[in-house]
């Protein structure tokens, strides 16, 4: 099982200036919560409760006044710094410590994931035991992102990293399980010509060895960008349409943390006093009231 997960929320989310001049983009809100709620309920859905939260050079505090260590969240986190965004695979270098000789899941802090069935998949993926696992989603503009070819039996045939020429349209999103050879690999990877380590790199090397599996999100399952000022839009008007529908929030991390028995009540107490009087506080009061 692994019980280990890491969210890389550094970058300088520069196609968002100025919003994100003095704030990380992934606190900046997502509808009615910071962008962080969502990976990191992810990760929790996922019942990881050990979590390692990358973030820039500096900006810990900032982060830390939101989430300071999750004890009322019944989860352990921990924060580590990355002096300059040297690509995604560098998370596994500097979680070296924190990942030890354990298998490890990574989520990107700008990856936005929602649908019926996604719990199970998680579950299903959190039992790797060797190898490495993605989830692949259809697009429609697959040059934006990673991208795999598959065959007949969805066997992983390649991955290419923001493909120029059409080699399909299942995008590989930002979400990772990786046996604990990660941080070796991880090691052996040279910059590429934009000077990042490369994860398109890190996976290729799990797709030589026949390692590399996937998962997919269906029709039924949405996988948002939060790239661009538009997307941040276009995902917080997704996270309002559904929530107001159903009167359920998506990614309450004291929810996921009471249903997954990690909490009490008394706990979901603290958190309103740490939140203060706002809509959140008041779905958590709901939540005290109606669960058993
Ligand atoms: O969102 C899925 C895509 O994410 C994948 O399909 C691609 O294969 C993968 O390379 C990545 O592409 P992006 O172009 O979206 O990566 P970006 O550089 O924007 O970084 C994603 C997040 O990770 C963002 O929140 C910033 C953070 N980050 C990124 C780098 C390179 C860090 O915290 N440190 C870093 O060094």
């Amino acid at each position: 099982m692994i019980k280990k997960g890491i969210i890389l929320a550094g970058g300088f989310g520069t196609r968002m200036s100025p919003l994100t001049k003095a704030v990380n983009k992934q606190l900046l809100p997502i509808y009615d919560k910071p962008l962080i709620f969502y990976p990191l309920s992810i990760l929790m859905l996922s019942k990881i409760k050990d979590i390692l939260i990358i973030v820039n050079k500096g900006q810990i505090n900032q982060y830390k006044k939101l989430i300071p260590d999750g004890k009322n969240l019944g989860i352990n986190i921990s924060y580590k710094e990355q002096d300059k965004p040297r690509g995604l695979p560098d998370a596994f270098i500097l979680g070296e410590k924190f990942i030890g000789k354990k298998n490890v899941a990574m989520i990107l802090g700008d990856n936005f994931f929602y649908g019926q069935g996604l719990s199970e998949s998680l579950e299903r993926c959190v039992k790797l035991k060797s190898g490495a696992k993605v989830f692949l989603y259809k697009v429609t503009n697959p040059q934006l992102f990673g991208v795999a070819k598959i065959n007949k039996k969805k066997k992983i045939l390649k991955i290419v990293e923001k493909p120029k020429k059409f080699i399909s349209n299942l995008a590989v999103t930002g979400l990772y399980f990786f046996d604990k050879n990660v941080v070796k690999y991880a090691k052996s990877l040279k910059p590429s010509k934009r000077s990042e380590l490369e994860i398109i790199d890190l996976l290729n090397i799990y797709q030589k060895k026949n390692k590399l599996t996937s998962e997919f999100i269906g029709r039924g399952g949405a996988w948002l960008d939060t790239g661009s000022i538009e997307d941040y839009y276009k995902t917080s008007t997704f996270v309002y349409a559904v929530e107001n529908r159903q009167g359920l929030k998506i990614a309450c991390l004291e929810e996921i943390a009471l249903i997954n028995k990690w909490i009490t009540k008394n706990s979901i107490k603290k958190q309103i006093k740490f939140y203060g009087n706002c809509s959140y506080s008041n779905y958590l009061n709901k939540l005290i009231k109606s669960s058993v």
